[in-house]
């Protein structure tokens, strides 16, 4: 975490979950637009965009531009996804701050969504630490390497995944030298009985790799299930500005938990996350300009802040 007077780290992952989903192409600018709103309203960690094939998902033609742009942003960590290393080189020529490896628990998850069995995910994120610590050594940036276990909470093809799958993955993760590990319900199947279970048993697997949660609001669940990751220890996590959000290749997959009501919830926690709330609602202007048609949820836009709210750092102990 790069900064000691937070409690809670909330990272924005909408450019990438949200964006992926979105046909029409949002335009370069108004991603850069966004980045730089929520840096500006206290946001530390940006997923920026995502490192795949632009034949694949057009809608990051432009992943270059946007690193490049977010990287001269002060104080802002900015993180790309990666499903192969052939996204990695791209990401580490220039210089990203952290990389998100994606595979899934799910076998028939991680053959849909990038074409491989789970162990070749494996073995290819062994040659991405290399190729980070070749890139290290040899003078450039220390890139971190995140990396997420997608569907360790439920699958969409496979249903219940056991926790004891998700835990041999992580511990694979680990040994495989990631600086993060992402726990991600990436269809929105989890409840906090079973947050509580999984991530008690993938923390206790992993060490000092710290683990952060990715949760999506499919089924109403989404902040029960950051209470109980909380409950846990968990202090980082994944959200999307008005909710957007969800995975082209899971069938039903729909929006992450919503980054404005994770931050209001957060905050009135009295858990620090350093976000400015209306500064951050009043960035929702650039999604609503650009995506009329979007469903943009959010339970403090709605309802606004409470009467005579205090942020967090400004309350007074009861
Ligand atoms: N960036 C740019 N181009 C890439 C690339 C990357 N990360 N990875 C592969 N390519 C190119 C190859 O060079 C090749 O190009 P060519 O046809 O001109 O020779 C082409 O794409 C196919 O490469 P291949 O290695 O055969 O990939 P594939 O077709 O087996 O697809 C993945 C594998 C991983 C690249 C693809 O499934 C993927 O990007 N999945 C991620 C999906 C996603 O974003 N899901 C949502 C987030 S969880
Ligand atoms: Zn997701």
């Amino acid at each position: 975490m790069n900064a000691a007077n937070i409690d809670v780290l909330v990272r924005e992952v909408g450019l990438r979950d949200g964006l992926q989903m979105v046909a029409e192409f949002f335009p370069t600018d108004q991603k850069i637009a966004w980045i730089r709103a929520e840096a500006a309203a206290g946001v530390r960690e940006i997923e920026v965009s995502s490192f795949v094939p632009p034949k694949l998902i057009p809608q990051f033609a432009d992943a270059e531009a946007v690193v490049e742009a977010a990287l001269q942003i002060g104080g802002l960590t900015v993180m790309a996804l990666v499903p192969n290393l052939r996204g990695a080189e791209r990401g580490l020529a220039l210089g990203v701050h952290k990389l998100d490896f994606v595979m899934s628990v799910s076998r028939t998850h991680n053959l849909k969504n990038v074409r491989r069995e789970r162990e070749e995910s494996l073995a290819d994120l062994r040659r991405i630490v290399a190729a980070r610590d070749a890139a290290a050594a040899a003078g450039g940036t220390r890139t971190q390497i995140a990396a997420g276990l997608s569907t360790a909470l439920g699958c969409s093809y496979e249903g219940a995944i056991a926790v004891g799958d998700v835990c041999r993955y992580a511990a694979a993760l680990a040994e495989a030298g990631v600086d993060e590990i992402m726990v991600a319900d990436t269809v929105g199947y989890a409840d906090p009985a079973l947050v509580r279970k999984a991530f008690r048993a993938v923390l206790a697997e992993v060490g000092d790799v710290p683990v952060a949660a990715h949760f999506h609001d499919t089924r109403g669940t989404g902040l029960a299930n950051v209470v109980a990751a909380l409950d846990c220890g968990v202090r980082r996590f994944d959200a999307s500005l008005a909710g957007l959000g969800g995975c082209p290749f899971a069938p039903g997959a729909t929006g992450n938990i919503v980054m404005d009501d994770l931050c209001f919830m957060l905050d009135s926690m009295g858990l620090r996350t350093g976000v400015d709330l209306s500064r951050l609602l009043a960035v929702r202007e650039i999604l609503a300009r650009q995506l009329p048609a979007a469903e943009m949820r959010g339970a403090l836009a709605r309802a606004g802040l409470p009467t005579g709210y205090q942020p967090a750092p400004q309350r007074v102990p009861a």
